[in-house]
């Protein structure tokens, strides 16, 4: 590769925000003490976000975009790390104050890489990503909180999207009877080739309700979207059962009352995987290194160049993209 490179880059136009592909030089870069050879970077919600312009999550620009990223050390000033090592990048603010993934070539500080498990390819590392990462950190919280597999099912919101997709398969491989919660019932083949053992549709968790509890009825729960459904999904948790919340896809509030937690004594997991410590992260990647069935990470994710990015953005944001999308930085 010459020293110049393709990224794709939000910068203001007119007033407004706007993400093109431009070229870069190894000079642009920041002043950080890895450079890695980008491989595959991924579209998360995030991402959406920040191309759309639907949040604010760039808060400098220019920003070059993509929240994670695969790919090869080119260059190390740290001891940790050597030429042709491969690594994976998620969270740290890439995308938000540091330039992230979507670029053929970036610089990051060591202590963010992880070493890419052996039994990962780049792209397998990617098809995972920061949603699959974050899905792992999920099982890990239900798991800490004692949710076991068994006769009551765990069940998982916008189970169709990324992070849901593999909560889906590795929550199965695990031995957890699985409810996929889906706004799309049309893909119920999809959800049950992953695993999942029944399927909910959308609208009967997005109603508001009067009632402080329902029947009891899930184990514990994944839930990617917050607001009612999550709200609805408390109110369904058995007793003693946990809920892992870490999205938003359909909103940030939250209208809940206190007395699933004081009446059944069901949990709430913060999940945050931007700033999670190191070791947990290291934890993480070998637990999905040992249960997470790559036929169906496989069967879960497409493979899409940089070029493509702006139009995923949109479809993201509108709930239409299926499983996990890899984005090919040097397609
Ligand atoms: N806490 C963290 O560290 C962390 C990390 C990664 C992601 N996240 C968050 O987790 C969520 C999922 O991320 P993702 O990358 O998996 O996104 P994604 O692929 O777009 O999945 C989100 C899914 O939510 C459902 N959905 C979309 N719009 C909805 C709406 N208006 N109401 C209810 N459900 C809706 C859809 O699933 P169905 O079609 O199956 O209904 C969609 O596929 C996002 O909010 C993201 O910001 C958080």
């Amino acid at each position: 590769m010459s020293d110049t490179f393709t990224a794709l880059v939000l910068e203001e136009v007119d007033g407004e925000q706007r993400a093109a592909l431009k070229d870069l030089t190894t000079a642009d870069l920041p002043a950080d003490d890895v450079t890695v050879r980008v491989a595959y970077s991924t579209l998360n919600y995030k991402d959406g976000l920040a191309i759309t312009g639907k949040a604010k999550i760039a808060r400098r620009l220019p920003m070059v975009c993509g929240i994670d990223l695969a790919g090869t050390v080119e260059e190390s000033n740290s001891p940790a790390y050597k030429t042709g090592d491969a690594v994976v990048v998620t969270g740290w603010g890439l995308s938000e104050s540091h330039w992230g993934g979507y670029a053929q070539k970036q610089r990051v500080k060591s202590d963010w890489l992880v070493p890419v498990p052996k039994e990962f390819s780049l792209k397998q590392a990617m098809a995972i990503g920061t949603a699959g990462f974050t899905s792992m950190l999920c099982v890990m919280g239900l798991e800490h909180m004692g949710v076991k597999p068994g006769e009551h099912e765990v069940v998982v919101t916008g189970a169709a999207g990324g992070v849901g997709s593999v909560a889906v398969a590795l929550l199965a491989k695990l031995g957890y009877k699985v409810a996929a919660a889906t706004g799309r019932p049309e893909l119920r083949d999809y959800l049950v080739s992953l695993g999942a053992t029944s399927i909910v549709e959308r609208t009967a968790l997005a109603q508001p309700s009067g009632r402080p509890l329902d029947a009891e009825r899930w184990a514990g729960g994944v839930d990617t979207v917050g607001g009612e459904v999550l709200a609805s999904v408390l109110r369904g948790i058995r007793y003693g059962g946990a809920v892992a919340a870490c999205g938003l896809a359909g909103g940030a509030n939250l209208p809940t009352s206190v007395y699933p937690f004081i009446l059944r004594g069901v949990s709430l997991i913060g999940i945050d995987s931007v700033m999670c410590p190191k070791p947990a992260r290291l934890e993480a990647w070998q637990r999905l290194a040992r249960d997470l069935p790559l036929a169906k990470l496989e069967a879960m994710t497409v493979v899409e160049p940089l070029s493509q990015v702006p139009q995923l953005a949109e479809d993201i944001i509108k709930g239409q993209v299926r499983g996990r999308v890899v984005i090919d930085v040097n397609a």
